[in-house]
């Protein structure tokens, strides 16, 4: 067979077959196959130089325009499968907008933390400043100067965790007391203050009780202060934590450091006075101590008692979340146990 019925038997048959390819790598095959070093147009090519002269410009001319078909049909063919591929690509990919979301988990303060920060945001509201304390703490702020000196039988009450003799983890929260006093500058008002933080205490641990455990010291002092202005701040305090419709009593009580002294009970959020298992059937649940700030306190921070007086509380987180919410062992609020601490969401 001559060249030239060669060349355009190549022309035929690469048209054909770049047809019927249907991917990229068949492609590549052909392209191979016919525009290679050892293609079949190369081959053909090669077979001109023992041509006459008269026909090699016949046949060169043939052959170029043979390899530009070839090569303007694959770019063709190689344009369409990309654009197959980009399609196939697309209809497979697309969003389904109407799908579910994953909804990313949203986390929250822990629900000592959370019912703190309620508190906090009470108090706030009402004019308090908030004060840091010291968890390690010497034992003359700790003790001596709320009025427990060394040997007061009261101490074995609040054992603690010792660093020396003279420094160790306080017991409550009432040491800030003497801090803010001492630093608190009267002739530019009243102090109000709050203080939460964490407290500890030599316990065996076991239901109710935990050798570190929360509190909120609140302190106010000023010139008249009355027994009347603590209920009003302790009953704002029951309502928001047990509702609108509760009423609080005060008991006598002891502490070393104010005089009078009460334990503050809240009417049964649960059975509202009935009597039920919540309030042991008394219709009341004790929420915290408080009373009338002692003389001695104020004196032994340099503060003049004839001139200044107030009240102090100081109450426990951990037991206002056990109350709100039943939980019956406070060391749950400590073994971080997620299934456990996800069920609280005190602002949504
Ligand atoms: N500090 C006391 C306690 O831990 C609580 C208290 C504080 C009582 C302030 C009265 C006034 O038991």
């Amino acid at each position: 067979m001559d060249l030239k019925n060669r060349l355009s038997e190549i022309a035929e048959t690469a048209s054909t077959e770049f047809a019927n390819t249907h991917s990229m790598e068949e492609l590549e095959t052909l392209r191979v196959t016919y525009l290679g070093k050892k293609g079949k147009l190369t081959q053909v090519l090669k077979g001109m130089k023992d041509l006459s002269a008269e026909e090699r410009p016949v046949i060169g001319q043939l052959g170029n325009k043979v390899r530009d078909e070839i090569t303007s049909q694959l770019s063709e063919k190689k344009a369409l499968l990309e654009k197959a591929a980009l399609d196939k690509r697309l209809s497979e990919e697309t969003i389904d907008v109407t799908l579910p979301g994953v909804k990313p988990k949203k986390g929250q303060g822990h629900v000592i933390t959370q019912i703190m920060e309620e508190i906090e945001d009470l108090f706030l509201g009402m004019g308090y400043q908030i004060v840091e304390g010291n968890e390690v703490e010497e034992d003359y702020y700790n003790f001596e100067r709320v009025n427990l000196p060394k040997n007061h039988p009261a101490r074995d009450m609040q054992d603690t965790f010792y660093i020396t003799n003279e420094v160790l983890m306080r017991t409550h929260t009432s040491p800030v007391q003497a801090r803010a006093l001492e630093t608190h500058d009267f002739s530019k008002g009243p102090l109000k203050m709050i203080s939460p933080g964490k407290v500890y205490r030599r316990d065996t641990d076991d239901a109710t009780h935990s050798h570190q455990f929360h509190q909120i010291e609140g302190l106010v002092i000023d010139k008249h202060i009355t027994m009347a202005d603590l209920k009003g701040a302790l009953e704002a305090l029951a309502k928001k934590m047990f509702g609108e419709d509760r009423e609080i009593r005060l008991r006598p009580s002891y502490f070393p450091f104010t005089e009078p002294s009460v334990e503050v009970d809240v009417s049964c959020f649960k059975c509202g006075g009935a009597g039920c298992s919540v309030c042991k059937q008394t219709g009341w649940i004790e929420i915290l101590g408080a009373g009338m700030t002692h003389p001695e306190v104020l004196r032994m921070s340099g503060v003049d008692p004839e001139v200044y007086g107030g009240f102090a509380f100081g109450m426990g987180p951990d037991r206002i979340a056990m109350l709100k919410y039943g939980v019956e062992d406070i060391r749950n609020f400590y073994l971080n146990d997620q299934r456990f601490l996800e069920q609280f969401k005190v602002k949504g």
